[in-house]
């Protein structure tokens, strides 16, 4: 009878710590159930995540900006053009945009500034995620600026080819006789860099979520591209790997920007060359069903 007893208490005691660890592994999963929930689905914020010192964003989240107050809807002002006009202006825009092409020869020959700010102002009638306008274009004519660009896109770019980039990539590259020299970046007049505001301010100065702020930028650039290609001037579409910290602060833009391309805007050079390249047929990017 008395043998029973230490045993009983052993039971006892075995059962209430099994109790004991279940319900605190219940309390660990529960907690950690929104996060891996979150992991697996990402959500707006994570559109946020910015390696240039943005993380206080992510956690200050009552420091955001409720949405909008309402807007006044007016009539819509459209022109409708008959049949025939409609083929001929789309067939016209198609043969201008397919003469489009990246130049990376540029002559250092000046262009009009009031052409530089009417195709920022096309650029700049892109749509945006809830009409946030996430962009921001900065124009750099400055010939020891754009020197000082080329330096810091140049010694990366070196460490992009010989490290970062991978065997592949450099192979893919070969055809397109690009290296790491960017000669483009003292020649061209203007250099147009555009920056993805990761988020923005609202008047009290409370952030504001930037919806789909990387989408609406790289719209603003393709509308950039055809108003250059409009206006006679080229360009080459540049992404400069990990130059965009660098050369975010070489220009002083605040932390919620974050480089999204370099374009170096001018008149082709003389001797200026491209590769041959063959564009798809419509029957090869095209599906109706
Ligand atoms: C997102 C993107 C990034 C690019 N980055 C570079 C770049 O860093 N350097 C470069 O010389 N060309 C760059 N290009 C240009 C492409 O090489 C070029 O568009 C492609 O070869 C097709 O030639 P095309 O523009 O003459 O039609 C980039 C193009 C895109 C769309």
């Amino acid at each position: 009878m008395f043998s029973l007893i230490p045993v009983s208490v052993a039971i006892v005691c075995i059962l209430i710590v099994w109790i004991f660890k279940n319900v605190a592994r219940g309390i660990k999963r529960r907690k950690e159930e929104p996060r891996a929930q979150a992991e697996a689905r990402p959500c707006v914020r994570d559109n946020l995540k910015d390696s240039t010192g943005l993380h206080q964003v992510e956690e200050d989240a009552d420091a955001w900006q409720e949405s909008e107050i309402s807007v006044e809807h007016v009539p819509f002002s459209h022109t409708r053009y008959p049949e025939k006009e409609m083929i001929k202006r789309s067939k016209e825009f198609y043969e201008l945009l397919n003469k489009r092409r990246s130049v990376r020869f540029i002559s250092n020959e000046q262009v009009p500034m009031e052409v530089i700010r009417n195709v920022i102002r096309t650029a700049g009638t892109a749509p945006s995620g809830a009409h946030t306008e996430p962009w921001t274009f900065v124009v750099v004519k400055d010939p020891d600026m754009k020197h000082r660009i080329r330096e810091i896109i140049e010694e990366e770019e070196e460490i992009n080819y010989s490290k970062r980039m991978g065997r592949q990539w450099v192979t893919d590259l070969k055809k397109l006789r690009t290296n790491w020299i960017k000669e483009y970046l003292d020649t061209a007049p203007v250099l147009i860099l555009i920056f993805k505001q990761v988020y923005g301010f609202a008047a009290n100065n409370q952030k504001k979520v930037h919806y789909y702020n990387e989408i609406s930028v790289s719209i603003a650039c393709g509308i950039l591209l055809a108003a250059l290609q409009n206006a006679g001037l080229v360009t080459v579409t540049t992404t400069p790997l990990n130059c965009g910290p660098r050369l975010r602060m070489f220009l002083s833009r605040p932390t919620n920007e974050k480089l999204l391309m370099l374009l170096p805007v001018g008149y082709p050079s003389k001797q200026a060359t491209v590769p041959d390249l063959k564009r798809k047929p419509l029957d090869q990017i095209m599906v109706t069903v």
